[in-house]
């Protein structure tokens, strides 16, 4: 079994060049696959709001959820790296109210960081995070919570400005003392050149191939997730297809008396079969 990974080990992935692959799940069997398969990290992201509760985005979604899937996640992944999503209202009330939440992530969930989202104007719960002594991963770029800012679900750094205002925050961040930044939906110039400047480990969702290592959205990988597919993702497995068909034969099946067979049933214990017979005459005329 591989030992956890911890944040000097993914420092010295990025000195020695090698690639951190990331993904999120959101449940027990997810993560155990995930640990099976070797993630070096799994991120329990506010995403669940969209891929396993239905909502439009993840605004909705609230401290407990994340909690209780962030603790299902760790139990199926023990010796993973993982990382608790702050979800939106959690970390922009106040500072304080923002280290309690991160703080219920590591009592209650056994998380190993934790991510928000946005550059300078979430500093003040960011110092306080880290002051607690909690690892911060910052994320920036396209930032879901704050879609409605930013004009919708739009890559951002486009254009010098954008890019200029990327780069800034970027070396805020790592001033501030945040461990990682995740960089989301940038052009490849921009990853490129924040994970060169930067000492800390930087990873990328949609931007571009140089970053330190890249994350994915579950349930886009497997093919799961149905409303939408972004510009970045890339499918390796079509489970909706599997899932639909597999239900489909099921329905067939039992409509047509095919399913269950012998196989799938309990039988009587040895000698009580004959018992059994003689019992049910006494019930059999029905009055
Ligand atoms: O919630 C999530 O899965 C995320 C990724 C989109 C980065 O924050």
């Amino acid at each position: 079994m591989a030992k956890k990974k911890m944040i000097h080990d993914f420092q010295k992935m990025k000195k020695d060049g090698e690639k951190v692959a990331w993904l999120t799940a959101y449940d027990f069997p997810t993560a155990q696959f995930g640990e099976a398969a070797g993630l070096d990290m799994i991120l329990v992201g506010d995403s669940l709001g969209m891929c396993v509760y239905g909502y439009p985005g993840t605004t909705p979604v609230t401290m407990d959820q994340c909690i209780v899937h962030s603790e299902a996640v760790r139990r199926g992944a023990p010796n993973t790296f993982v990382v608790g999503d702050m979800p939106f209202m959690s970390y922009q009330i106040s500072p304080q109210e923002a280290v309690r939440n991160a703080g219920r992530f590591i009592k209650e969930a056994d998380v190993d960081a934790i991510k928000l989202e946005g550059g300078k104007r979430v500093l003040p719960s960011i110092h306080a995070i880290l002051d607690a002594g909690i690892v911060v991963i910052g994320h920036i770029g396209l930032t879901p919570q704050s879609s409605g800012q930013l004009g919708g679900h739009k890559a951002q750094g486009r254009t010098v400005e954008s890019a200029r205002l990327l780069v800034e925050d970027a070396l805020t961040l790592q001033e501030a003392g945040v461990h990682m930044l995740l960089l989301e939906a940038v052009p490849p110039e921009a990853g490129k050149f924040i994970t060169e400047r930067l000492d800390i480990p930087v990873y990328g969702i949609g931007a571009g191939p140089f970053t330190n290592g890249q994350l994915i959205i579950v349930s886009d990988l497997i093919g799961q997730f149905q409303a939408f597919t972004p510009k970045f993702v890339k499918k390796y497995a079509n489970v909706a297809e599997i899932v639909t068909n597999a239900i489909k034969s099921y329905c067939a099946e039992v409509r047509s008396g095919q399913f269950p067979q012998d196989e799938h049933c309990y039988h009587m214990l040895e000698g009580e079969h004959e018992k059994f017979l003689e019992m049910i005459k006494k019930y059999s005329t029905k009055k």
